[in-house]
């Protein structure tokens, strides 16, 4: 049994202390927007932040997030607004196929929250996210737009 918050809400979730997050957000709590890609760490298709930093969550065991804040896609924005990340996306027309973009997105606004300015070099660091369409030029792009916007 754990005892998680996500966006905001209380979930008791009947797993297995090792169970890795990303199955409890999608499987246990039904919030999709998570992406499973590779498993192991690599690919950032699973990245939620946990007390406001990008983790990936299918290599986190639900125990090691018990008692803190964990924020998915479905959480990023507040109640009726559009994150500025989320907004740069839409202008900037980023997405393709999508399936790596909620992972991308929750990268993104964390490296905002730490650096509202990044430079190509910092992005370069923090932004290791995987994207078998070729997304990587229309994100710098947007993650520039958004800083811009902010
Ligand atoms: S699914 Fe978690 S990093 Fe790839
Ligand atoms: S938009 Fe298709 S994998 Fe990134």
């Amino acid at each position: 049994m754990a005892r998680l918050t996500i966006n905001g809400q209380s979930h008791n979730v009947d797993v297995e202390p090792d169970t890795p997050l990303l199955w409890v957000i999608r499987e246990q709590v039904g919030l999709t927007g998570t992406k499973y890609g590779c498993g192991i760490a690599q690919c950032g298709a699973c990245t939620v932040h946990i007390n406001g930093e990008a983790v990936r969550s299918c290599s986190l065991p639900v125990s090691a997030a018990e008692g803190k804040q964990i924020t998915t896609i479905e959480g990023l924005a507040a109640a009726g607004t559009v994150h500025k990340v989320q907004k740069a996306w839409v202008d900037n027309d980023v997405p393709q196929c999508g399936y790596c973009q909620s992972g991308m997105i929750m990268a993104v606004a964390a490296l905002l929250k730490e650096k509202p300015k990044p430079t190509d070099a910092d992005i370069n660091e923090a932004i290791t996210n995987i994207c078998r369409c070729g997304t990587f030029q229309q994100v710098r792009e947007a993650i520039h737009a958004a800083a811009a916007s902010a």
